[in-house]
């Protein structure tokens, strides 16, 4: 619903993996609120579930408990469909392994992103040009060095201006020139296109663009009333 004032709500997540001794619950009744237009940075030690977190929003995993609203969806009743569908009509998802399609060059990792949701792929050189690198157009993944891919894994997410931005540690691979300049594209992103971001990353240096910072423990967002 449009005048919601919140696109993300999660509420009283739960997750485990493993079974027996061996079972790790990760969210322990994780509550957050990400307020439409807002750029908010999650920030936590490695191994918090932070990445286990960006995947139940962005509907590629289930939690074992809590829901997730989606721009006043509750999408606890959806099938694989549906959450399919929701995720290419509003999310755009950074991976902390990129997940870049092989076989695709950077051009058509990018065209197909947007073909899929009947987009126009007409500007995917400018983008790549934007993104500084125009020159991995017809390389494919594994001739580009790892910040290049990074890069186009950025692209890739935001082509279609979604309205919802999901990235795992987007500069976590580049040096410090090329993490400002992505950032300033994210911000921009954020800024003129009102684009809703929720960016994981360890670097406070990175976290700073962001609007607003929480911090994951013990299985939860510190400080979060919901
Ligand atoms: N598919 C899975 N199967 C089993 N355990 C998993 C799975 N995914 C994550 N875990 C476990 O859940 C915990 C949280 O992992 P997660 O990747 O969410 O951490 P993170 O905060 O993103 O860490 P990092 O900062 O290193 O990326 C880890 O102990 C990890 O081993
Ligand atoms: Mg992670």
């Amino acid at each position: 619903m449009e005048g919601d004032e919140y696109i993300l709500k999660a509420t009283d997540l739960h997750k485990s993996f493993g079974g027996g001794a061996a079972r790790e619950h990760v969210l322990r009744g994780l509550d957050l609120r990400v307020r439409r237009g807002e750029f908010l940075a999650v920030m936590g030690p490695s191994g918090c579930g932070k990445s286990t977190l960006l995947h139940i929003l962005g509907l590629m995993a289930g939690p074992n408990e809590g829901t997730i609203i989606i721009d006043g969806l509750d999408t606890t009743g959806l099938g694989e469909r549906g959450r399919a569908e929701l995720r290419r009509e509003k999310i755009g998802f950074v991976f902390q392994r990129f997940n870049l399609i092989s076989v695709l060059s950077g051009y058509d990792n990018i065209a197909l992103s947007l073909r899929i949701r009947g987009l126009d792929s007409g500007g995917t050189d400018e983008l790549l040009r934007a993104m500084g690198v125009a020159d991995v157009a017809r390389k494919k993944p594994s001739q580009m060095s790892i910040g290049q891919q990074q890069r186009l894994a950025v692209a890739r997410a935001i082509a279609h201006k979604p309205d919802i931005l999901l990235a795992d540690e987007p500069t976590g691979s580049l040096d410090s020139d090329n993490a400002q300049t992505l950032l300033e594209l994210l911000a921009s992103a954020n800024r003129q296109d009102g684009q809703t971001i929720v960016m994981i990353t360890h670097s406070p240096a990175v976290a700073e663009v962001a609007t607003r910072v929480v911090y994951m423990k013990d299985g939860r967002i510190l400080d979060e009333n919901p």
